[in-house]
Protein backbone atom coordinates (compact mmCIF):
# COMPACT_ATOMS: atom_id res chain seq x y z
CA UNK A 1 0.00 0.00 0.00
CA UNK A 2 1.25 3.40 -0.37
CA UNK A 3 -0.20 6.73 -0.16
CA UNK A 4 1.44 9.41 -2.17
CA UNK A 5 0.66 13.41 -2.25
CA UNK A 6 1.88 15.42 -4.90
CA UNK A 7 2.04 19.18 -3.76
CA UNK A 8 3.56 22.08 -5.43
CA UNK A 9 6.80 23.55 -4.51
CA UNK A 10 6.65 27.09 -5.43
CA UNK A 11 3.94 29.58 -7.00
CA UNK A 12 1.76 26.87 -8.75
CA UNK A 13 1.98 25.60 -12.29
CA UNK A 14 5.02 23.29 -11.48
CA UNK A 15 4.22 20.55 -14.10
CA UNK A 16 1.91 18.48 -11.28
CA UNK A 17 -0.68 17.65 -13.62
CA UNK A 18 1.91 15.50 -15.66
CA UNK A 19 3.20 13.53 -12.65
CA UNK A 20 0.24 12.93 -11.16
CA UNK A 21 -1.19 11.86 -14.21
CA UNK A 22 1.95 9.12 -14.23
CA UNK A 23 1.85 8.31 -10.40
CA UNK A 24 -2.47 7.92 -10.92
CA UNK A 25 -1.94 4.59 -13.32
CA UNK A 26 -1.04 2.70 -10.17
CA UNK A 27 -3.77 4.57 -7.93
CA UNK A 28 -7.16 3.07 -6.63
CA UNK A 29 -8.19 6.67 -5.72
CA UNK A 30 -7.22 10.25 -6.36
CA UNK A 31 -8.26 12.45 -3.67
CA UNK A 32 -7.94 16.65 -4.06
CA UNK A 33 -8.16 18.26 -0.76
CA UNK A 34 -7.98 22.09 -1.57
CA UNK A 35 -9.03 24.89 -4.11
CA UNK A 36 -11.03 24.29 -6.79
CA UNK A 37 -11.50 25.58 -10.53
CA UNK A 38 -8.57 28.18 -10.36
CA UNK A 39 -6.14 25.46 -11.28
CA UNK A 40 -5.59 23.78 -14.38
CA UNK A 41 -4.02 20.37 -14.42
CA UNK A 42 -2.67 19.75 -18.11
CA UNK A 43 -2.91 16.00 -18.73
CA UNK A 44 -2.76 13.72 -21.65
CA UNK A 45 -5.30 10.95 -22.90
CA UNK A 46 -3.04 9.27 -25.99
CA UNK A 47 -2.11 12.14 -27.98
CA UNK A 48 -4.81 14.45 -26.71
CA UNK A 49 -4.03 17.28 -24.60
CA UNK A 50 -6.61 17.38 -21.71
CA UNK A 51 -6.74 20.37 -19.21
CA UNK A 52 -8.78 19.34 -15.90
CA UNK A 53 -9.97 22.03 -13.25
CA UNK A 54 -11.95 20.23 -10.41
CA UNK A 55 -12.29 16.54 -11.17
CA UNK A 56 -9.12 14.53 -9.93
CA UNK A 57 -6.64 13.81 -12.95
CA UNK A 58 -6.90 9.88 -11.70
CA UNK A 59 -10.50 10.26 -13.94
CA UNK A 60 -8.51 8.83 -17.20
CA UNK A 61 -7.50 5.85 -15.10
CA UNK A 62 -9.50 2.85 -15.07
CA UNK A 63 -11.18 1.96 -12.17
CA UNK A 64 -10.11 4.65 -10.16
CA UNK A 65 -12.33 6.32 -7.63
CA UNK A 66 -11.86 10.11 -7.47
CA UNK A 67 -12.84 12.23 -4.38
CA UNK A 68 -13.24 15.84 -4.42
CA UNK A 69 -12.55 16.56 -0.51
CA UNK A 70 -14.28 18.60 1.94
CA UNK A 71 -11.44 21.20 1.67
CA UNK A 72 -12.74 21.96 -1.70
CA UNK A 73 -14.62 24.91 -3.01
CA UNK A 74 -16.87 23.70 -5.72
CA UNK A 75 -18.45 25.14 -9.09
CA UNK A 76 -20.89 23.12 -10.04
CA UNK A 77 -21.17 25.34 -13.71
CA UNK A 78 -17.58 25.02 -14.56
CA UNK A 79 -17.54 21.08 -13.01
CA UNK A 80 -20.58 20.76 -15.41
CA UNK A 81 -18.66 21.93 -18.23
CA UNK A 82 -15.95 19.84 -17.27
CA UNK A 83 -17.86 16.81 -17.52
CA UNK A 84 -19.36 17.66 -21.42
CA UNK A 85 -15.37 18.06 -22.18
CA UNK A 86 -14.92 14.48 -20.83
CA UNK A 87 -17.72 13.14 -22.86
CA UNK A 88 -16.45 14.68 -25.78
CA UNK A 89 -13.15 12.88 -25.10
CA UNK A 90 -14.89 9.47 -24.20
CA UNK A 91 -13.39 9.43 -20.70
CA UNK A 92 -15.78 7.19 -18.21
CA UNK A 93 -16.63 9.63 -15.53
CA UNK A 94 -19.97 8.12 -14.53
CA UNK A 95 -19.54 6.79 -11.00
CA UNK A 96 -15.78 7.38 -10.27
CA UNK A 97 -16.83 11.13 -9.21
CA UNK A 98 -17.41 11.61 -5.56
CA UNK A 99 -17.96 15.14 -3.66
CA UNK A 100 -17.84 15.73 -0.02
CA UNK A 101 -21.05 16.70 1.50
CA UNK A 102 -19.24 19.01 3.05
CA UNK A 103 -17.30 20.71 0.42
CA UNK A 104 -18.36 24.44 -0.16
CA UNK A 105 -19.75 25.58 -2.97
CA UNK A 106 -18.88 28.47 -5.44
CA UNK A 107 -22.01 30.25 -6.66
CA UNK A 108 -21.87 33.15 -9.06
CA UNK A 109 -22.69 35.79 -6.40
CA UNK A 110 -18.59 34.67 -5.56
CA UNK A 111 -17.79 34.37 -9.55
CA UNK A 112 -18.89 38.29 -9.16
CA UNK A 113 -17.34 38.99 -5.85
CA UNK A 114 -13.95 38.26 -6.96
CA UNK A 115 -13.93 39.75 -10.40
CA UNK A 116 -15.72 42.90 -8.62
CA UNK A 117 -12.77 43.16 -6.51
CA UNK A 118 -10.13 42.54 -8.71
CA UNK A 119 -11.68 45.44 -10.30
CA UNK A 120 -11.91 47.93 -8.41
CA UNK A 121 -9.28 47.93 -6.42
CA UNK A 122 -5.37 49.30 -7.18
CA UNK A 123 -4.12 46.80 -4.98
CA UNK A 124 -4.53 43.64 -7.75
CA UNK A 125 -4.36 39.97 -6.44
CA UNK A 126 -4.08 39.31 -10.19
CA UNK A 127 -6.77 36.27 -8.76
CA UNK A 128 -8.00 33.64 -11.82
CA UNK A 129 -11.61 35.16 -10.94
CA UNK A 130 -13.04 31.80 -10.13
CA UNK A 131 -15.02 32.88 -6.70
CA UNK A 132 -12.70 31.30 -4.56
CA UNK A 133 -11.68 33.91 -2.06
CA UNK A 134 -15.13 34.42 -1.44
CA UNK A 135 -16.36 31.02 -1.24
CA UNK A 136 -13.72 30.57 1.45
CA UNK A 137 -14.64 33.68 3.56
CA UNK A 138 -18.05 32.88 3.77
CA UNK A 139 -16.76 29.01 4.30
CA UNK A 140 -14.89 30.61 7.62
CA UNK A 141 -17.39 33.42 8.17
CA UNK A 142 -19.70 29.90 8.58
CA UNK A 143 -22.40 31.26 6.22
CA UNK A 144 -21.23 29.33 3.27
CA UNK A 145 -23.14 26.90 0.49
CA UNK A 146 -22.30 23.24 1.52
CA UNK A 147 -22.63 20.24 -1.50
CA UNK A 148 -25.04 18.80 0.88
CA UNK A 149 -27.07 21.86 0.40
CA UNK A 150 -27.69 21.27 -3.19
CA UNK A 151 -30.37 18.46 -2.32
CA UNK A 152 -32.58 21.35 -1.16
CA UNK A 153 -33.53 22.75 -3.91
CA UNK A 154 -35.77 25.69 -2.88
CA UNK A 155 -34.13 26.56 0.04
CA UNK A 156 -30.68 26.96 -1.70
CA UNK A 157 -32.62 29.09 -4.39
CA UNK A 158 -33.30 31.53 -1.28
CA UNK A 159 -29.92 31.25 0.26
CA UNK A 160 -28.03 31.72 -2.69
CA UNK A 161 -30.48 34.75 -3.54
CA UNK A 162 -30.23 35.92 0.02
CA UNK A 163 -26.55 36.03 -0.48
CA UNK A 164 -27.11 38.29 -3.78
CA UNK A 165 -28.79 40.82 -1.74
CA UNK A 166 -26.21 41.11 0.97
CA UNK A 167 -23.70 41.77 -1.29
CA UNK A 168 -25.59 44.45 -3.12
CA UNK A 169 -26.33 46.10 0.20
CA UNK A 170 -22.52 45.81 1.26
CA UNK A 171 -21.64 47.46 -1.66
CA UNK A 172 -19.90 44.77 -3.02
CA UNK A 173 -22.08 44.28 -5.92
CA UNK A 174 -23.74 47.33 -7.68
CA UNK A 175 -27.79 46.60 -7.71
CA UNK A 176 -27.94 47.01 -11.55
CA UNK A 177 -26.14 43.91 -12.02
CA UNK A 178 -28.56 42.12 -9.95
CA UNK A 179 -30.33 40.60 -13.18
CA UNK A 180 -27.72 39.36 -14.99
CA UNK A 181 -26.71 37.81 -11.65
CA UNK A 182 -30.05 36.14 -11.21
CA UNK A 183 -29.94 34.76 -14.58
CA UNK A 184 -26.66 33.24 -14.25
CA UNK A 185 -28.01 31.70 -10.74
CA UNK A 186 -31.00 29.83 -12.78
CA UNK A 187 -28.31 28.58 -14.99
CA UNK A 188 -26.33 27.23 -11.33
CA UNK A 189 -29.42 25.58 -10.10
CA UNK A 190 -29.83 23.58 -13.22
CA UNK A 191 -25.87 22.43 -12.75
CA UNK A 192 -26.32 22.14 -9.36
CA UNK A 193 -28.78 19.78 -9.69
CA UNK A 194 -26.96 17.58 -12.07
CA UNK A 195 -24.31 16.97 -9.47
CA UNK A 196 -25.91 15.93 -6.87
CA UNK A 197 -25.60 12.01 -7.70
CA UNK A 198 -22.05 12.52 -6.89
CA UNK A 199 -22.13 13.48 -3.26
CA UNK A 200 -21.05 10.35 -0.94
CA UNK A 201 -19.90 9.86 2.15
CA UNK A 202 -15.83 10.47 0.69
CA UNK A 203 -14.24 10.24 4.42
CA UNK A 204 -15.37 6.98 4.65
CA UNK A 205 -14.55 5.95 1.31
CA UNK A 206 -11.16 7.25 1.77
CA UNK A 207 -10.81 5.48 5.30
CA UNK A 208 -11.67 1.92 3.82
CA UNK A 209 -9.08 2.53 1.08
CA UNK A 210 -6.83 3.02 3.73
CA UNK A 211 -7.46 -0.01 5.59
CA UNK A 212 -7.53 -2.30 2.38
CA UNK A 213 -3.70 -1.07 1.81
CA UNK A 214 -4.85 0.56 -1.42
CA UNK A 215 -2.90 2.98 -3.28
CA UNK A 216 -4.34 6.52 -2.77
CA UNK A 217 -2.96 9.35 -4.27
CA UNK A 218 -3.40 12.82 -3.07
CA UNK A 219 -3.03 15.65 -5.45
CA UNK A 220 -2.67 19.06 -4.60
CA UNK A 221 -3.35 22.31 -6.42
CA UNK A 222 -2.07 25.62 -6.55
CA UNK A 223 1.74 25.88 -4.77
CA UNK A 224 3.00 26.12 -1.43
CA UNK A 225 4.09 29.43 -1.70
CA UNK A 226 0.13 30.49 -2.76
CA UNK A 227 -0.53 28.72 1.07
CA UNK A 228 -2.48 31.49 2.81
CA UNK A 229 -0.71 30.76 6.03
CA UNK A 230 2.40 30.42 4.66
CA UNK A 231 2.60 32.26 1.12
CA UNK A 232 3.15 35.63 0.03
CA UNK A 233 0.20 36.70 1.75
CA UNK A 234 -2.07 38.96 0.73
CA UNK A 235 -0.74 37.39 -2.92
CA UNK A 236 -2.32 34.05 -1.96
CA UNK A 237 -4.53 31.77 -2.80
CA UNK A 238 -7.30 31.13 -0.22
CA UNK A 239 -6.97 27.79 0.72
CA UNK A 240 -3.56 25.60 2.07
CA UNK A 241 -2.18 23.89 -0.85
CA UNK A 242 0.78 22.62 1.18
CA UNK A 243 1.39 19.40 2.46
CA UNK A 244 -0.89 20.72 6.24
CA UNK A 245 -3.98 21.06 3.94
CA UNK A 246 -4.47 17.81 3.41
CA UNK A 247 -5.59 16.42 6.95
CA UNK A 248 -7.89 19.30 7.42
CA UNK A 249 -9.21 18.86 3.72
CA UNK A 250 -9.55 15.21 3.73
CA UNK A 251 -9.87 14.09 7.20
CA UNK A 252 -6.66 12.28 7.01
CA UNK A 253 -3.95 12.53 9.48
CA UNK A 254 -0.27 13.09 7.68
CA UNK A 255 1.01 10.06 9.60
CA UNK A 256 -0.64 7.93 6.92
CA UNK A 257 0.63 9.68 4.21
CA UNK A 258 3.83 7.91 2.43
CA UNK A 259 5.42 9.40 0.29
CA UNK A 260 5.28 13.27 0.18
CA UNK A 261 6.57 14.28 -3.11
CA UNK A 262 6.99 18.60 -4.08
CA UNK A 263 6.52 19.42 -7.77
CA UNK A 264 9.43 21.94 -8.33
CA UNK A 265 9.75 23.81 -11.55
CA UNK A 266 13.52 23.41 -12.68
CA UNK A 267 13.03 27.62 -12.79
CA UNK A 268 10.48 29.46 -11.38
CA UNK A 269 7.29 31.08 -12.62
CA UNK A 270 4.18 32.82 -11.12
CA UNK A 271 1.44 34.29 -12.68
CA UNK A 272 -1.23 36.96 -11.04
CA UNK A 273 0.87 39.65 -8.76
CA UNK A 274 2.88 39.53 -5.73
CA UNK A 275 6.53 39.31 -5.17
CA UNK A 276 9.02 37.25 -7.32
CA UNK A 277 12.84 37.87 -5.97
CA UNK A 278 13.97 35.89 -9.12
CA UNK A 279 12.11 37.00 -11.34
CA UNK A 280 13.68 38.53 -14.97
CA UNK A 281 12.72 41.19 -17.41
CA UNK A 282 14.60 40.58 -19.41
CA UNK A 283 15.97 38.10 -23.09
CA UNK A 284 16.71 35.59 -20.54
CA UNK A 285 12.69 35.63 -18.75
CA UNK A 286 11.10 36.11 -22.52
CA UNK A 287 13.32 32.89 -23.16
CA UNK A 288 11.86 31.59 -20.82
CA UNK A 289 8.18 32.29 -21.44
CA UNK A 290 8.84 31.00 -25.54
CA UNK A 291 10.66 28.06 -24.91
CA UNK A 292 8.41 26.74 -21.39
CA UNK A 293 5.26 27.60 -23.03
CA UNK A 294 4.60 29.90 -20.03
CA UNK A 295 0.94 30.77 -20.64
CA UNK A 296 -1.49 29.41 -17.67
CA UNK A 297 -3.89 26.47 -18.44
CA UNK A 298 -6.97 28.05 -16.59
CA UNK A 299 -6.64 32.08 -17.64
CA UNK A 300 -3.85 32.03 -20.68
CA UNK A 301 -2.40 34.58 -18.77
CA UNK A 302 1.14 34.82 -19.29
CA UNK A 303 3.37 33.67 -16.48
CA UNK A 304 6.10 35.51 -15.15
CA UNK A 305 9.80 33.70 -15.46
CA UNK A 306 13.07 34.16 -13.25
CA UNK A 307 16.05 31.62 -12.27
CA UNK A 308 15.32 29.17 -9.45
CA UNK A 309 15.20 29.94 -6.40
CA UNK A 310 16.57 27.22 -4.04
CA UNK A 311 16.33 29.78 -0.72
CA UNK A 312 11.98 29.31 -1.77
CA UNK A 313 12.63 25.78 -2.11
CA UNK A 314 14.00 25.35 1.26
CA UNK A 315 11.57 26.57 2.64
CA UNK A 316 8.84 24.87 0.56
CA UNK A 317 10.75 21.79 2.22
CA UNK A 318 10.43 22.85 5.58
CA UNK A 319 7.04 23.81 5.51
CA UNK A 320 5.86 20.47 3.45
CA UNK A 321 8.09 17.83 4.58
CA UNK A 322 8.94 15.99 0.96
CA UNK A 323 10.43 13.15 1.00
CA UNK A 324 11.39 13.67 -2.46
CA UNK A 325 11.41 16.08 -5.37
CA UNK A 326 10.45 15.59 -9.00
CA UNK A 327 12.00 18.43 -10.84
CA UNK A 328 10.35 19.54 -14.05
CA UNK A 329 11.45 21.16 -16.92
CA UNK A 330 14.93 20.84 -17.11
CA UNK A 331 15.21 20.75 -20.77
CA UNK A 332 13.94 24.55 -21.06
CA UNK A 333 17.49 25.07 -19.70
CA UNK A 334 19.15 23.54 -23.08
CA UNK A 335 18.91 26.88 -24.29
CA UNK A 336 21.14 29.14 -21.67
CA UNK A 337 24.87 29.06 -21.99
CA UNK A 338 24.32 30.29 -18.20
CA UNK A 339 22.17 29.46 -14.88
CA UNK A 340 21.31 30.72 -12.06
CA UNK A 341 20.01 29.75 -8.28
CA UNK A 342 19.36 31.87 -6.63
CA UNK A 343 20.77 30.71 -2.76
CA UNK A 344 20.75 33.85 -0.47
CA UNK A 345 18.17 37.01 -0.39
CA UNK A 346 20.34 40.29 0.42
CA UNK A 347 17.66 43.63 1.91
CA UNK A 348 19.49 46.42 2.48
CA UNK A 349 23.04 44.71 3.34
CA UNK A 350 21.19 41.92 5.37
CA UNK A 351 21.89 38.82 4.24
CA UNK A 352 19.96 35.78 4.56
CA UNK A 353 19.52 31.90 3.05
CA UNK A 354 16.21 31.55 5.04
CA UNK A 355 12.63 32.53 3.62
CA UNK A 356 10.43 32.98 6.19
CA UNK A 357 12.98 36.35 7.62
CA UNK A 358 11.94 38.37 4.71
CA UNK A 359 8.21 36.30 3.96
CA UNK A 360 6.43 39.63 4.93
CA UNK A 361 8.47 42.20 2.59
CA UNK A 362 10.01 39.69 -0.31
CA UNK A 363 9.53 42.43 -2.27
CA UNK A 364 12.48 44.10 -1.18
CA UNK A 365 15.10 41.74 -1.40
CA UNK A 366 17.52 41.00 -3.95
CA UNK A 367 18.47 37.87 -4.73
CA UNK A 368 22.75 36.62 -4.16
CA UNK A 369 23.19 34.12 -6.91
CA UNK A 370 25.42 31.22 -7.59
CA UNK A 371 26.82 30.65 -11.65
CA UNK A 372 26.68 26.90 -13.12
CA UNK A 373 27.40 26.50 -16.73
CA UNK A 374 25.17 25.50 -19.10
CA UNK A 375 25.29 22.11 -21.12
CA UNK A 376 24.54 23.93 -24.51
CA UNK A 377 22.86 20.70 -25.96
CA UNK A 378 19.75 19.14 -25.97
CA UNK A 379 18.24 16.64 -23.23
CA UNK A 380 15.53 14.84 -25.61
CA UNK A 381 16.34 11.70 -25.67
CA UNK A 382 17.72 10.83 -22.72
CA UNK A 383 16.28 8.20 -20.11
CA UNK A 384 18.71 7.63 -17.50
CA UNK A 385 20.64 9.97 -15.40
CA UNK A 386 23.99 8.37 -15.93
CA UNK A 387 23.74 10.06 -19.58
CA UNK A 388 22.82 13.26 -18.54
CA UNK A 389 25.72 16.27 -18.91
CA UNK A 390 27.96 16.90 -16.66
CA UNK A 391 26.62 20.34 -16.04
CA UNK A 392 23.07 19.20 -15.51
CA UNK A 393 24.18 16.60 -12.92
CA UNK A 394 26.08 19.75 -11.38
CA UNK A 395 22.27 21.67 -11.15
CA UNK A 396 20.68 18.78 -9.70
CA UNK A 397 23.28 17.70 -6.76
CA UNK A 398 23.21 21.00 -6.28
CA UNK A 399 20.19 21.78 -5.55
CA UNK A 400 19.52 18.83 -3.38
CA UNK A 401 22.18 19.65 -1.39
CA UNK A 402 20.86 23.03 -1.05
CA UNK A 403 17.50 22.45 -0.15
CA UNK A 404 18.09 18.92 1.76
CA UNK A 405 15.54 16.61 -0.06
CA UNK A 406 16.36 13.64 -3.12
CA UNK A 407 15.20 14.40 -6.21
CA UNK A 408 14.24 11.22 -7.66
CA UNK A 409 12.54 12.12 -10.75
CA UNK A 410 13.20 14.59 -13.42
CA UNK A 411 11.48 16.21 -15.96
CA UNK A 412 12.72 16.85 -19.44
CA UNK A 413 9.83 17.34 -21.76
CA UNK A 414 5.50 17.30 -21.86
CA UNK A 415 5.85 13.48 -23.14
CA UNK A 416 4.98 10.70 -20.53
CA UNK A 417 8.10 9.04 -21.33
CA UNK A 418 9.83 12.18 -21.05
CA UNK A 419 11.11 11.11 -17.40
CA UNK A 420 14.48 10.55 -15.60
CA UNK A 421 14.16 7.94 -12.24
CA UNK A 422 17.00 8.49 -10.25
CA UNK A 423 18.20 5.99 -7.69
P1 LIG B 1 -7.29 32.71 -6.65
O1 LIG B 1 -6.86 31.36 -6.20
O2 LIG B 1 -8.06 32.68 -7.95
O3 LIG B 1 -7.97 33.48 -5.58
O4 LIG B 1 -5.97 33.55 -7.01
C1 LIG B 1 -5.03 33.94 -6.02
C2 LIG B 1 -3.61 33.87 -6.55
O5 LIG B 1 -3.26 32.51 -6.79
C3 LIG B 1 -3.42 34.58 -7.90
O6 LIG B 1 -2.11 35.10 -7.95
C4 LIG B 1 -3.54 33.47 -8.91
O7 LIG B 1 -2.88 33.76 -10.13
C5 LIG B 1 -2.87 32.34 -8.16
N1 LIG B 1 -3.34 31.01 -8.59
C6 LIG B 1 -4.53 30.44 -8.30
N2 LIG B 1 -4.59 29.21 -8.84
C7 LIG B 1 -3.42 29.00 -9.44
C8 LIG B 1 -2.87 27.86 -10.14
O8 LIG B 1 -3.48 26.81 -10.29
N3 LIG B 1 -1.61 28.04 -10.63
C9 LIG B 1 -0.89 29.18 -10.44
N4 LIG B 1 -1.35 30.24 -9.78
C10 LIG B 1 -2.62 30.14 -9.29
Amino acid sequence: MSITAVIGGQWGDEGKGKIVDLMSREANMVARFQGGANAGHTVYRGQKKIILHQVPSGILTDDCKCIMGNGMVIDPVELVEELKMLDEEGVNYKGWIHIAPNAHIVTPVHKYIDYRNEQKTNKKIGTTCRGIGPAYVDKYNRCGIRALDLKDFKNLKKQVIKRLDLAISSGQIPADDRKNILEEIEIFLINSKSIIYMLEDTFSMLHDMVSCDKNILIEGAQGTMLDVNHGTYPFVTSSSPSSGGITTGLGLPLTKVNRIVGIFKAYTTRVGKGPFPTELDDNNGEKFRKHGKEFGATTGRSRRCGWFDAVEAKYSVQINGFTEITLTKLDILDHFPEIKICVGYDSNGVKTKQMSKFISNLSQVKPIYKTFNGWNRSLVGISSYKDLPQEAKEYIQFIESFVKAPIRIISIGPGRDEIIHLD
